[in-house]
């Protein structure tokens, strides 16, 4: 089976495929697999197209639809990257919190020049609280780390929970792990990211669309709020006023970036198209 892959996606697993090239996304009627990181597929581009395996639990930009009204299956890797997307999460967390960036660029810059005893404080992280949107595996994983912080916990999960008005107005800290869905693109708008109380922390190790990006840049930009962003709305363009903001720690989407991880969903990925090639029920394929 001709599979095309979007790029040499890391770890051993990669070598077992036998019919792999190595390219962009254009048009081919020999490709019957595609491997991509979450890239738009324009299906029509691939007439012999049969399956899409994604590398990455989040399917958003694929155009799932489409590939299912021609009948081509689509598969992602959940499971095996919940713990990196949580400890990433913490580390924005701690980081935004404990002015951790900050602290490092005025080291770097020379402007230690005596104790600051006096100064240069930061919100305490134990006893806040962590108000989780989507305490699905990811959000639990986060839940679970947060009991060592002796946090509160909120959350809201689909129509449970607490409401989401409420979470933003009552937590300190407010994490985002919800799926990009219709349902979820622009739920933290203007109006509910009005409601974060001053010095609240935002952290989104998800989707940047789930935030309305202008309002949240505005809210960055008059200093009312701290934020963590590890995706953005464009990626990978971020919006130049957040550059030089010293309330924003920025990461390039790392959340499942670590070795391990990252060799767990190849060895995923591939699993599925082996499977997918023997004509066995895929391992992990996404609901038509
Ligand atoms: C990316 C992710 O897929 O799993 C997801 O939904 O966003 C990430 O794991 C990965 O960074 C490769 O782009």
């Amino acid at each position: 089976m001709k599979v095309l892959a979007t790029r040499r996606y890391p770890g051993p697993a990669f070598e077992e495929l036998e019919d792999v090239e190595v390219g962009s996304l254009s048009a081919r009627d020999d490709v019957q697999a595609l491997i991509v990181a979450n890239e738009p597929v324009e299906a029509k581009l691939f007439p012999s197209l049969r399956l899409v395996a994604n590398f990455g639990v989040g399917y958003d930009r694929i155009g799932v639809d489409e590939l299912g009204r021609r009948g081509v299956a689509v598969t992602n890797t959940p499971g095996v990257l919940d713990a990196a997307t949580a400890d990433l999460t913490w580390a924005l967390i701690l980081a935004v919190r404990r002015r951790v960036v900050e602290g490092d660029l005025r080291v770097r810059a020379g402007e230690w020049t005596g104790s600051w005893a006096d100064g240069f404080l930061a919100e305490e992280l134990t006893g806040s609280t962590l108000g989780i949107v989507g305490l699905g595996r990811i959000g639990s994983a986060v839940a679970r780390r947060a009991e060592g912080f002796e946090l509160r916990v909120i959350y809201t999960r689909s129509r449970e929970g607490t409401p989401i008005e409420q979470l933003l107005a009552e937590a300190d800290i407010v994490t985002i792990h919800a799926p990009l869905t219709p349902e979820t693109r622009g739920l933290i708008d203007a109006r509910r990211l009005a409601l974060l109380r001053d010095g609240a922390c935002l952290v989104n190790t998800a989707r940047g669309e789930i935030v309305d990006e202008e309002a949240l840049i505005a809210e960055l930009v008059s200093g009312r709020i701290r934020a963590g962003l590890d995706v953005f709305a464009h990626e990978p363009n971020v919006p130049e006023p957040l550059l030089s903001l010293p309330n924003v720690v920025l990461t390039p989407h790392l959340g499942s970036g670590t070795r391990q991880t990252r060799e767990a969903m190849t060895r995923i990925v591939v699993d599925n198209v082996l499977a997918f090639e023997r004509g066995d029920p895929l391992v992990t394929p996404i609901p038509a």
